[in-house]
């Protein structure tokens, strides 16, 4: 166990544990979207849908200890790696990545990524715990009703807007980095890879702000 922990401490190893749970935070990413997007469909999909969600209520803890686990290590491992490469640089090292001439998306990794943990905590408190812990909302399955009136909120409304431009930013950037981490970075393919990142990044960042804007404006009439 000692070998494992001693691997994952070491500076490509929390390059690898950020990637892993990078990927495996797009792919939560993903998930979320498509669930979202179902608001479209009107209240009563989207409120069958939450209910459906509450229906396997175990599993879903399951999965949101691991996602916050992830969270965890993700955040953890991005903190030390920007520390220690602020350290490096001060001494005259870099470590791979952290080039003055790296762009803008790679070196706004720790800002756009602090934005967004506001963002989360902020998210959780407005969906996560009234969702989960308010008892009229979970009687009378208004959930769509209670996203509208969140969003109706401007404030809360242009706050998400903001995190989520930031968050187009971080995965425009951390997309290719991760696949760069795990060596699959050939020149034939790495194009290909980079531009499929900048489409996901952009496409998931723009359709997530959609819905703070529909439902801002259109007040889901
Ligand atoms: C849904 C949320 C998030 C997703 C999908 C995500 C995704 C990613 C991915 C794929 C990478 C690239 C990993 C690599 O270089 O191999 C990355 C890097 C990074 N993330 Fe996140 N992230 C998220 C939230 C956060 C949060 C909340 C923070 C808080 C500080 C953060 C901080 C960082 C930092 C500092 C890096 C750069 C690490 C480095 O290579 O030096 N991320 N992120």
């Amino acid at each position: 166990m000692g070998w494992l922990f001693k691997a994952l401490n070491s500076s490509i190893g929390k390059k690898f544990v950020m990637a892993l749970t990078g990927v495996c935070l797009i792919l939560f990413l993903v998930i979320h979207l498509i669930n979202n997007l179902t608001l479209y469909f009107g209240p009563e999909t989207f409120n069958t849908v939450v209910k459906n969600l509450d229906g396997i209520k175990p599993l879903i803890r399951v999965i949101e200890v691991i996602l916050g686990l992830i969270f965890i290590l993700h955040i953890f491992n991005g903190v030390r790696l920007w520390i220690e490469n602020k350290i490096a640089r001060g001494t005259g090292y870099t470590i791979k990545g952290s080039s003055k001439n790296a762009d803008i998306f790679s070196r706004t990794m720790i800002l756009s990524g602090s934005i967004i943990f506001i963002f989360l905590v902020i998210h959780l408190r407005t969906f996560w715990m009234s969702f989960n812990f308010d008892h009229t909302l979970k009687e009378s399955h208004r959930y769509y009703e209670a996203v509208v009136s969140a969003f109706q909120d401007p404030v809360y409304s242009s706050f998400y807007l903001f995190a989520m431009i930031l968050l187009g930013f971080h995965l425009n950037h951390g997309f290719q980095s991760a696949f760069q981490t795990f060596g699959w970075n050939h020149k034939k393919y790495f194009p290909f890879i980079e531009k499929f990142g900048m489409v996901y990044a952009w496409g998931t960042a723009l359709l997530f702000a959609s819905i703070p804007i529909y439902f801002y404006f259109y007040g889901g009439k």
